[in-house]
């Protein structure tokens, strides 16, 4: 059962997340096995893991334990769904992200599963409730969202739907944390989940601080990345109103009508994101800087930038 390692893991998608989840899975002792109906895909994804685990030894930032070709070797693939399954006794979908699709494969996966394997979906919106309803299976379903890069980023949204058996959400919270991720649980679906809402929310008023003119694109962005970003890596912000007075009620009876009174001015009940006219100002802005072709050295940046955090946070919290 769980914790004791070598156990089969089957991974449905040899993309970009299902690629993550197999460094993962591998790094924690795991036996991944990649399937995809691309065979070409399948091929690099299995070339890819390997070189991207040996560039992360090379930079000190491998996860789990063993050697990066030792991991490598533990990642196998194939091209066909039913020797993927076979054997495994926990299922990570990663197809794109599409309504039709999920009903699919999840249908194709509920007719080759065994009664005690669950079926979770890396998908970063769609509900287990709106593709695994009708399914046999049904109550060993629900979503494992993770955030990207998650082999740098922990976080995993859990979210089962009303019909998925609590024994299989707590089963998967406690997989995730073996393998090092960092899950929470949601107690019911809802749209977003919860990393999202809290996004968009973020987003929203930074889109409102750019319309009305008071800030710059830059100097918005350096409000996470140089503040609240720095703070929320280490505490998030129900321990930092803790912190910030003697617990949270105090920090309440100090500070929350004044919270209010800055809300009655700014706060939106209606999103007001995504208006063309301020999304090409904002466009023109960052790509004084950063222009599209330099997109990509930017992602390796960051995703670099990122696992020196985490190693930091792991390091220095042991
Ligand atoms: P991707 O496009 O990189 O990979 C999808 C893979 O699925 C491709 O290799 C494709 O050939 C394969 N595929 C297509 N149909 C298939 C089928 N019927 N059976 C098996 N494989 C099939 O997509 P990505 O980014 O890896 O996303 C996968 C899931 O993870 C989506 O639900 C997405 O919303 C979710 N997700 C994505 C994140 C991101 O930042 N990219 C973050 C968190 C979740």
């Amino acid at each position: 059962e769980q914790g004791s390692k070598n156990l089969k893991v089957a991974i449905v998608g040899s993309g970009l997340i299902g690629q993550n989840w197999a460094m993962i899975f591998a790094g924690a002792g795991y036996q991944p096995c990649l399937f995809d109906v691309d065979e070409g895909q399948l091929s690099r994804a299995l070339e890819g893991t390997r070189q991207t685990l040996s560039k992360y030894e090379k930079e000190g930032q491998l996860r789990g334990k063993g050697t990066a070709s030792e991991q490598a070797d533990r990642i196998k693939g194939t091209n066909s769904l039913q020797e993927c399954l076979d054997g495994a006794f926990y299922v990570q979908e990663c197809v794109p992200e599409n309504l039709d699709l999920k009903k699919k494969v999840f249908g194709e996966m509920d007719s080759l599963a065994t009664d005690d394997m669950i079926l979770a979906s890396s998908s970063s919106c769609l509900c287990a409730s709106s593709f695994a309803a009708d399914l046999k299976h049904k109550q060993n379903t629900l979503v494992a969202h993770p955030v990207n890069p998650p082999y740098f980023l922990p976080l995993v949204e859990i979210v089962p739907a009303e019909f998925t058996c609590p024994e299989v959400a707590k089963k998967t919270r406690s997989l995730m944390e073996e393998i090092g991720q960092s899950p929470i649980t949601l107690k019911y679906e809802c749209r977003g989940f919860a990393l999202n809402r809290i996004q968009y929310a973020c987003i929203n008023e930074c889109w409102n601080m750019y319309k009305t003119g008071l800030l710059s694109a830059e100097d918005i962005d350096k409000i996470c990345t140089d503040g609240l970003g720095l703070r929320y890596a280490i505490i998030g912000p129900l321990e930092t109103m803790h912190l910030n007075a003697n617990g949270i009620k105090d920090y309440c009876e100090r500070y929350a009508q004044g919270a209010v009174e800055v809300q009655k001015e700014t706060f939106h009940p209606l999103p007001v994101m995504y208006d063309t006219e301020t999304a090409e100002k904002i466009e023109q802005e960052l790509q004084s800087t950063l222009p599209l072709e330099k997109l990509q050295d930017r992602r390796v940046w960051r995703d670099g930038m990122l696992a020196g955090l985490a190693k930091y946070k792991n390091d220095s919290n042991k």
